[in-house]
């Protein structure tokens, strides 16, 4: 009989318990700790949090955790507004932003883990390479072959630049893309959810004269075609976008160049 065994660090082991060190109201956090420079298992630990002394935000409680009681616990956040994209994780069950995820949003029992299926650096820091290598592997900048008319930039109609509404706002979370199960299986040539919306914004901006070069690289069976609409990229968006409609333009774009 063929024997199966897990993953080396797929055990989870037993966490700590950080008390909280004021007599507020005290609300628990799970959180996903993994060190994989440490050899350990990862493990849950749990955080006592005292709400009556903490901002209203997920992230606000993370900060409090490492401030007070435990310095070493790893995230990333840079602009606590929803602009930055580094905040993300996945927060019960749900990949989002911390810090516009309201504490009292949350389930009595907070859970925290890093983004899925993405390598973890440390606790809720996952690494982004490959991610940031798709991105780049599209081109995200304006290419053009004419002059710029009269040395001048280059102009777009209010219509026009009204096409890049749900587009431009991405902030590259990668919430999406690790919430849709193609990416999960296929992230290895399947561009994702979130880098398909960014070359959707590229196609779709009539200053930029490169569509027919930025369709030859996306029309694959694995880099585009791996989306089947399941649409859970549309669910995970913080920001309320929705890449899989930025996926069905794009398809229609490759469909109406064989017609
Ligand atoms: S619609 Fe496409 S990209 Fe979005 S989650 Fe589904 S398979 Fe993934
Ligand atoms: S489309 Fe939304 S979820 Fe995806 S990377 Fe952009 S902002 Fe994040
Ligand atoms: S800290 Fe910038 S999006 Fe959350």
């Amino acid at each position: 009989m063929a024997d199966f065994f897990l993953p080396k660090n797929s055990k989870v082991q037993k966490g700590r318990v950080h008390a909280s060190s004021t007599a507020g109201k005290v609300k628990k956090f799970k959180v996903y700790r993994y060190d994989p420079d440490s050899g350990e298992n990862p493990r849950y630990d749990t955080f006592e949090v005292d709400t009556d002394n903490c901002g209203p935000m997920v992230l606000d409680a993370l900060i409090k955790m490492k401030s007070e009681q435990d310095s070493s616990l790893t995230f990333r956040r840079s602009c606590r507004e929803g602009i930055c994209g580094s905040c993300s994780m996945n927060i019960d069950g749900k990949n989002g932003l911390a810090c516009t995820t309201a504490i009292e949003d949350c389930k009595s029992e907070v859970t925290i883990t890093p983004l899925p299926h993405m390598e973890v650096i440390k606790d809720l820091v996952p690494d982004f390479t490959h991610f940031y290598a798709q991105y780049a592997s599209i081109k995200p900048w304006l290419q053009t072959v004419t002059p710029e008319p009269s040395g001048k930039e280059r102009l777009q109609s209010p219509e026009d630049r009204a096409k890049l509404d749900g587009l431009y706002e991405c902030i590259l979370c990668a919430c999406c893309s690790t919430s849709c199960p193609s990416y999960w299986w296929n992230s290895d040539k399947f561009l994702g959810p979130a880098i398909l919306l960014q070359a959707y914004r590229w196609l779709a901006d009539s200053r930029d004269e490169m569509t027919g070069e930025r369709l030859d690289e996306l029309e694959d069976p694995f880099r585009l075609y791996r989306c089947h609409t399941i649409m859970n990229c549309a669910n995970a968006c913080p920001k309320g976008l929705n890449p899989a409609k930025a996926i069905a333009e794009t398809k229609k774009m490759v469909a109406e160049r064989h017609i």
